[in-house]
């Protein structure tokens, strides 16, 4: 069973394409790792999938049904759910209560949180480590205490894909270990995930395979050793010259 397909998909900006015919797969199960160099479209294929920006032309088939040009709040109850590059809480309501905000996106808006969404979202403030902070306000919290937010918020709409957009950046070697745990618990729950990661440092670790954009053209797809090892990767990373290419 596919989650996501994408089909020659394409976006120009102002006729210039910061994505050109991409076609990738998302299957049952996976986490795929999503790197490239700055300015190579992975957030702008992120606002595709998420309805945030139409897609110039192709198509995008979530669990085999087409969601093209479907609107953000429409995808995200279908069961497709983001985070975003840098973290955006609702700052002057407590923790929990914006956790709660993401349950009403995800199952249609209801006035009245009924008990057990109040449970439901305790049990994720659980799962991503900041149960404690449930009476803070989110302005309140510290930097990677918001981004831990923002994952338990997307959670609460009960996503069968989540995006996660640079979810690690920035992060020491202890927050990104933590990560790993916090991102298997969430493939535990049956959560399929496409994880942005720019520098590499965590979808190595947790990818089952990545997908690697370069000036938005698909570079590279496949196991996270191998896909690091490809020339052209190397090239749009390191900009590599290779000018011993002729005496191979
Ligand atoms: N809304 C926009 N309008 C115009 N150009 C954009 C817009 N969003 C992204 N771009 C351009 O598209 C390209 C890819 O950007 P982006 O998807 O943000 O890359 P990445 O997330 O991989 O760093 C860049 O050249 C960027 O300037
Ligand atoms: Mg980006």
């Amino acid at each position: 069973m596919t989650v996501l397909q994408l089909q020659e998909l394409s976006k120009t900006f102002n006729g210039i394409y910061a994505l050109s015919n991409i076609n990738f797969t998302i299957n049952e199960g996976e986490i795929v790792g999503l790197v490239g160099p700055n300015g190579a479209g992975k957030t702008t294929l992120f606002n595709l999938i998420s309805g945030r920006l139409r897609p110039s032309s192709g198509k995008i088939l979530f669990q085999g049904k087409d969601i093209t040009g479907l609107k953000p709040h429409a995808v995200c109850k279908l069961g497709i759910s983001r985070t975003f590059q840098s973290s955006r809480p609702f700052p002057r309501m407590s923790t929990l209560h914006n956790v709660l905000a993401g349950q009403v996106f995800g199952k249609g808006f209801s006035l009245h949180t009924r008990p057990e969404d109040e449970q439901m979202a305790h049990e994720l403030l659980d799962v991503v480590g900041i149960a404690h902070k449930a009476e803070t306000l989110a302005a309140d919290l510290t930097l990677s205490e918001q981004r831990r937010l923002d994952l338990a918020r997307a959670l609460a709409t009960r996503p069968k894909l989540l995006l996660l957009d640079e979810v690690a950046a920035g992060f020491s070697p202890v927050l990104v270990k933590q990560a790993i745990k916090l991102i298997n618990r969430v493939r535990e729950r049956g959560v399929n995930l496409l994880i942005i990661d720019h520098f590499l440092n965590l979808s190595q670790k947790v990818a089952d395979r990545l997908l690697a954009l370069d000036h938005g053209e698909k570079i590279a797809e496949g196991p996270p050793d191998i896909v690091m090892k490809n020339r052209e990767v190397l090239r749009a990373y390191l900009g590599m010259r290779y000018q011993d290419e002729e005496d191979d």
